[in-house]
C-alpha cells in the first residue's frame, strides 16, 4: 500500500496515466541517452484529503542548471506577480522581510528588490536564479527546507511575509517546508502560497495540471489539515484567475490572525462539490479517457485530409497530453514556445520538435492545438491574425473544441 506524504495514512489512488518522462527535460536532438520515465499516478489520502502523486521523481532531475521554466514568458503572469509584490510591500512595512520559495527569474521579488525592500529569493535552479540575481534580487540557489530556514532566520531575523507560487505544490518533503515556515516567520507574519486548485482541475476535467513537478493538488481542506500539523492556521482562501484556476492560501501561526468567510466558504463548497469523494475522482478519470479518444480522433482525422497541426506553447502540462494521448510528430508536426532554453530541443517522451514562435509566425499551420490553454486570452488576443486567416485553435479542456 503507498502512504501519504503528509501524514503517513492510506493513499487511495483514483487516476493512472502509465509511463512518462520528466516534463520539462527537452533533449537535444543529437542526445540518445535514456530517457527517465516514472509512473504517473494520483491518489487522495484516507485521513488527511491531501492529494498526491504516488511516485516521486528526484528532485535534482527536475530542478537544476538549466531547468528551462522562466516565470516572466507571460505578460499576464508578470503582472499579477508584480501587483502581488505591491501587496507585499504594504504588508511588510518599510523594514520588512519577504522571502520567496522558487523565486525563479525573479517576476514577483524584482519589484521587492527595485523598492528597497528587504528580501530573499530561494532558486536552487541555476539558470534562472542568475536571471533573478541580474535583476538585483538577492537570491540562495538551494532547496528550501527546515535547515536552510534555520540558517536564513540566524542571519536576516523573522519573515514577515514568505511567499511561494506554485512551488509548495512542488516539493514533497512538503513537512520539512512547513517546519522551515513555522521557524522562519514573524509571529504575525503571513505564509502566502498559490496552487492549482484541485476542485478547478476536476471541474475543467485539466489532467495536464498532472506531472512530475506537481507533486501535490490542494485543496481547503487538505491545505488546513497540513497547515494545522504544524502550529499554523488557514486565515484566508481566495480563488485566483491564473493557470486554469488557483487559490491563493495565507497561513499565520495559530492564533495570530482571525480566520476569513473565504476559509469557511471555501471549505464549505468543498464538501457540497464532494471534492475527495469516491463518485466524483471515478468521473474524473473517465472524462480524461473521452478527451484522449476524442483528441487523438480528431487530429488523426486532420492528419488524413492532410492539415497540418502545430502544437502552442511547449508547456511542462504538454507532456502529459502528448505522451498519454500517444501525439507524436506524425500528428503534430511541431510545437512553437518563445523560450529560447526549450528552442530547437525534443519535446520529452514523443519527442515533437520545439521551434521559435517565427516559425509559427512566419507559416501558419492550419491548425494551433493551444497546449498553453492556461495563457489562451492572452494568446489569442495576440495571435489575430492566426485567425483572420484562416487558422483554428484546438483546445482540449474540459473538452475538445475547435475555434472559431
Ligand atoms: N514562482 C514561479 C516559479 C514556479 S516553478 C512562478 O510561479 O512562476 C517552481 C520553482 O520552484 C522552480 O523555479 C524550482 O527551481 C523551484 N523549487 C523547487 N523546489 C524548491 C525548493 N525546495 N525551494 C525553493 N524553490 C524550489
Ligand atoms: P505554462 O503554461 O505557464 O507552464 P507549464 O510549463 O508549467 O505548463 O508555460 C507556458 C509556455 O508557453 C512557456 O514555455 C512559454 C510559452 N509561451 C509562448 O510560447 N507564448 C506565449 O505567448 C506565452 C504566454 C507562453
Ligand atoms: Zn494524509
Amino acid at each position: 500500500m503507498t502512504i501519504c506524504r503528509v501524514c503517513a495514512g492510506p493513499l487511495q489512488e483514483f487516476a493512472d496515466f502509465g509511463r512518462h518522462p520528466l516534463s520539462d527535460a527537452f533533449r537535444r536532438p543529437e542526445d540518445d541517452s535514456e530517457e527517465f520515465f516514472f509512473r504517473l499516478a494520483v491518489g487522495s489520502c484516507a485521513s488527511c484529503t491531501m492529494v498526491q502523486l504516488v511516485e516521486e521523481v528526484p528532485r535534482e532531475l527536475m530542478f537544476h542548471e538549466g531547468y528551462p521554466y522562466y516565470s516572466s514568458g507571460s505578460a499576464f503572469m508578470r503582472a499579477h506577480f508584480e501587483a502581488a509584490a505591491r501587496g507585499f510591500l504594504d504588508r511588510a512595512g518599510p523594514d520588512g522581510f519577504i522571502v520567496e520559495l522558487g523565486c525563479n527569474d525573479g517576476a514577483m521579488l524584482h519589484v521587492v528588490a527595485e523598492a528597497g525592500g528587504r528580501h530573499l529569493g530561494i532558486e536552487p535552479s541555476g539558470a534562472v536564479a542568475a536571471v533573478a540575481a541580474s535583476r538585483g534580487v538577492r537570491v540562495v540557489g538551494e532547496f528550501f527546507d527546515e535547515d536552510l530556514a534555520a540558517g536564513i532566520r540566524a542571519c536576516d531575523g523573522p519573515a514577515d511575509v514568505i511567499f511561494a507560487a506554485n512551488t509548495l505544490c512542488h516539493i514533497p518533503y512538503v513537512n520539512s517546508v512547513l517546519k522551515g515556515v513555522s521557524t522562519l516567520l514573524a509571529p504575525d507574519g503571513i505564509f502566502v502560497f498559490e496552487d492549482p486548485y484541485f476542485a478547478d482541475i476536476l471541474a475543467k476535467s485539466s489532467f495536464d495540471q498532472i506531472y512530475d513537478e506537481h507533486f501535490y493538488f490542494f485543496t481547503a481542506g487538505s491545505v488546513a489539515n497540513l497547515a494545522a500539523r504544524h502550529g499554523l492556521e488557514l486565515v484566508a482562501a481566495e480563488r485566483l484567475p491564473v493557470h486554469g484556476g488557483e487559490v491563493r492560501y495565507t497561513l499565520m501561526r495559530a492564533g495570530a490572525g482571525l480566520p476569513s468567510a473565504s476559509v469557511t466558504d471555501l471549505l464549505a463548497a468543498e464538501a457540497v462539490y464532494g471534492v475527495t469523494e469516491e463518485a466524483t475522482l471515478k468521473q474524473f478519470q473517465s472524462t480524461v479517457e473521452r478527451i484522449r479518444t476524442d483528441l487523438t480522433g480528431l487530429l488523426s482525422l486532420l492528419r488524413d485530409k492532410g492539415k497540418t497541426v502545430a502544437g502552442y506553447g511547449a508547456t511542462a502540462k504538454s507532456a502529459t497530453v502528448t505522451n498519454f494521448c500517444g501525439i507524436g510528430p506524425d500528428l503534430v508536426s511541431y510545437v512553437c514556445d518563445t523560450t529560447p532554453a526549450k528552442q530547437g530541443r525534443l519535446t520529452p517522451g514523443v519527442h515533437l520538435p520545439v521551434r521559435p514562435h517565427s516559425a509559427f509566425a512566419e507559416s501558419y499551420p492550419d491548425y494551433a492545438l493551444l497546449f498553453a490553454w492556461n495563457h489562451a486570452t492572452e494568446i489569442m488576443a495576440k495571435e489575430q491574425e492566426f485567425t483572420r486567416s484562416g487558422g483554428r485553435w484546438i483546445t482540449y479542456v474540459p473538452e475538445v473544441t475547435i475555434t472559431p
